[in-house]
């Protein structure tokens, strides 16, 4: 399955992956802004030689390797955005961009996938088909690079995928997978109640919209806790309610924002229509009258069982059982599900905490950190999924 050379290969680009991830570290950039970052990369896998290599949108970069065998199609797939955060590491790679850092590890998703192209270039003789290496921009900020990436045609042909985040209450040398829903459709509503405003000392002339929207704060609770089967998930937060200028005015409105987040499509479909039920029966009972938007979010992470499966078993051969363990779904979100929904895929989590030295703060936080270990373990798996997957004797698809 694996060559007897994956090791030593893996040893010797070890410490070049290391040097791309922090060089990506100290030069974060935003979303759909990653002009630099995907240079960077177009220009380092050309000198790699032997891949095509083309720009499916302003700042991403797909590199291809045709092998000119008969086989199939493997991608893999890294995201390379940073986020609007002030760095609060002591790295001396540390960003140099103030107010921009890469704070949820795409630097290491970028770089491992960088050095996975780089070993599987010299190893083309021995695979069959063709892997596409994609480098994803934007996949912090709706309506996300995948989709767009997709439009462009980078699945076209595809027939598996797999991608890895880095995750922070995973341990490093440990790698995590599960079978179905692992990241949730993360969809935001936008509520406005409008009433009629006036002097707070005579609250009978007006139609006071706080009370209004506060009573729909607290029955939109009801929809998790009584309408939705309590074994499946799902979460409604009421994330921001804003109204009125000063202590002795009603105003005229209250505006609510929100997220809902779902697995099940049918559940997933249903809520808002729940949730616009009652903020109509709200808003109608106290002669108040409402705006309700929904904006969909990326849709669910639901790994394909027998991918997962196939990689997970790499992963045990090369590993041993005891650094696998099975995840937990999360209601976070991932754009990587739009390749998902183009051909059968995986997305696993490597383990990038480290309790004993002190690296375990979340994603997305000033201080987060990787245990870079966890570069060198994601750089051999999916090395050993592309000889599993196009190796000289590939198995059926
Ligand atoms: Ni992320």
């Amino acid at each position: 399955m694996t060559t007897p050379t994956l090791a030593s290969v893996a040893d010797a680009l070890r410490d070049q992956v290391v040097a791309w991830r922090r060089h990506l570290h100290r030069h974060p950039e935003l979303s759909f802004q990653e002009h630099e970052t995907a240079r960077f990369v177009e220009e380092t896998v050309r000198s790699f030689g032997g891949l095509e290599v083309s720009r499916p949108t302003a700042t991403s970069v797909l590199a291809r390797l045709i092998t000119g065998r008969p086989g199939p199609t493997l991608a893999f797939r890294a995201d390379m955005d940073a986020l609007p955060i002030h760095e609060e590491t002591s790295h001396d790679f540390g960003s140099t961009t103030p107010g921009v850092m890469h704070a949820c590890g795409h630097d290491g998703h970028t770089a491992v996938i960088l050095g996975v192209a780089r070993i599987l270039t010299e190893q083309r003789d021995q695979l069959n088909g063709e892997l596409r290496f994609i480098f994803q921009h934007a996949e912090e900020v709706l309506p996300g690079g995948a989709q767009a990436m997709v439009d462009a045609g980078v699945m076209d042909g595809v027939d598996l995928i797999v991608g890895q985040h880095v995750w922070a209450t995973l341990e490093h040398g440990q790698v995590g997978f599960r079978a179905g829903a692992l990241m949730a459709a993360p969809d935001t509503f936008f509520v406005t109640v409008r009433g009629r405003g006036g002097h707070a000392a005579k609250p009978n002339e007006t139609i006071d919209p706080i009370p209004v929207a506060a009573q729909i704060v607290m029955a939109l609770q009801t929809i998790v806790s009584r309408v939705v089967d309590p074994i499946e998930p799902a979460v409604l937060s009421v994330t921001q309610f804003h109204a009125g200028t000063t202590h002795n005015v009603i105003p005229e409105e209250a505006k609510l924002v929100g997220t809902v987040r779902t697995f099940d499509k049918a559940l997933r479909a249903r809520i808002p229509k729940d949730m616009e039920r009652i903020i109509k029966g709200i808003t109608e009972a106290h002669g108040a009258e409402y705006e309700f938007a929904w904006q969909d979010g990326y849709r669910p992470v639901i790994n394909d069982a027998s991918v997962t499966g196939r990689v997970e078993a790499v992963a045990r051969k090369i590993f041993g059982d005891e650094r696998v363990v099975t995840l937990q779904p999360n209601m976070g979100g991932e754009d990587f599900s739009a390749f998902l929904e183009k051909a059968p895929g995986t997305f696993f989590y490597t383990g990038g905490g480290n309790v004993a030295r002190g690296i375990v703060h979340p994603h997305h936080h000033p201080k987060f950190d990787i245990d870079e270990s966890s570069l060198d373990l994601s750089l051999r798996l999916f090395v050993a999924v592309a000889h599993d997957v196009l190796g000289s004797a590939p198995a059926a698809r």
